[in-house]
């Protein structure tokens, strides 16, 4: 390809982007990558359910494979900074497009996950930090840290209810913001029509429940017991 067309492909993309569309189109792909990380990694996390051995052996396994583990945090990154990024961007342009405040706010025709998701957004950036911090690098509880040994961290850290309680309560977060997120996603990139929206409505607020239920089991499951301290 010759330089003026890539130049002029560049160009397109740009403008693309900087359209208000170009935006929704980039949360919906970042959003999809995003989605499929955390419905991966609930499903390997379940795995706590058939054993010590077995979680703590899938947590062996990636990381015995250091090239792909750090290419998929290499897109997770990029996915999570640039869905930050074009959310950041559109509540600007639609801040701007209303200099002046409506008088009085009617929250009628919006659901309450779409109220919400300008602050659920940046506290669940805020819980993966957390995160990062208490099941990567064990610096949030580092006495009880033990590297490579998943089970006994999770059990060991739901065992302080506060712990529990930062989880349980972020994942009611991310229960609404994945409902919301994954409904104006199919908007976004076009997949709307009378007949179908009960369907992808449904759709949407299975899935989060899915990820939601199957999360906050585990710290539920530590704290009654039927994930023992190990
Ligand atoms: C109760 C719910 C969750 C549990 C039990 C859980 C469990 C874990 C565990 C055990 C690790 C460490 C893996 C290892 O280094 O071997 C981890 C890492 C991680 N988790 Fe979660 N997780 C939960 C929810 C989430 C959610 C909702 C997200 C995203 C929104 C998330 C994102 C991450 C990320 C980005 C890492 C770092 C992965 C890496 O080191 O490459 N987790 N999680």
């Amino acid at each position: 390809m010759s330089a003026i067309a890539t130049a002029s492909s560049l160009t397109r993309a740009v403008r693309f982007y900087e359209a208000t569309n170009g935006k929704k189109v980039v949360m919906a792909i970042t959003g999809v990558i995003l989605f499929g990380y955390v419905l991966g990694h609930l499903l390997g996390n379940l795995q706590i359910y058939m054993g010590q051995e077995r979680i703590d052996a899938y947590a062996r396994f990636l990381h015995s494979q250091p090239g792909p583990l750090w290419a998929v945090r290499l897109v997770l990154l990029a996915a999570v900074i640039w869905h930050i990024l074009a959310a950041t961007q559109l509540w600007l342009l639609n801040r701007s497009a209303r200099p002046v405040g409506y008088s009085r706010k009617e929250n009628v025709p919006t659901s309450y996950a779409a109220r919400t998701m300008i602050w659920s957004g940046p506290i669940l950036a805020g819980f993966v930090v957390f995160h990062i911090l208490h099941l990567t690098t064990g610096d949030v509880l580092p006495a009880e840290y033990q590297e490579l040994h998943p089970y006994h961290n999770l059990t060991a850290g739901f065992s302080h209810p506060w712990v529990s309680a930062v989880y349980i309560v972020c994942m009611l977060m991310l229960c609404t913001h994945l409902y919301h997120g994954l409904w104006s996603m199919f908007q976004s990139v076009g997949i709307s029509h009378p007949r179908y929206t009960p369907w992808l409505k449904r759709f949407a607020k299975a899935f989060a429940i899915f990820i939601c239920v199957g999360n906050i089991s585990i710290p539920i499951s530590v704290m009654t017991g039927i994930l023992p301290v190990k």
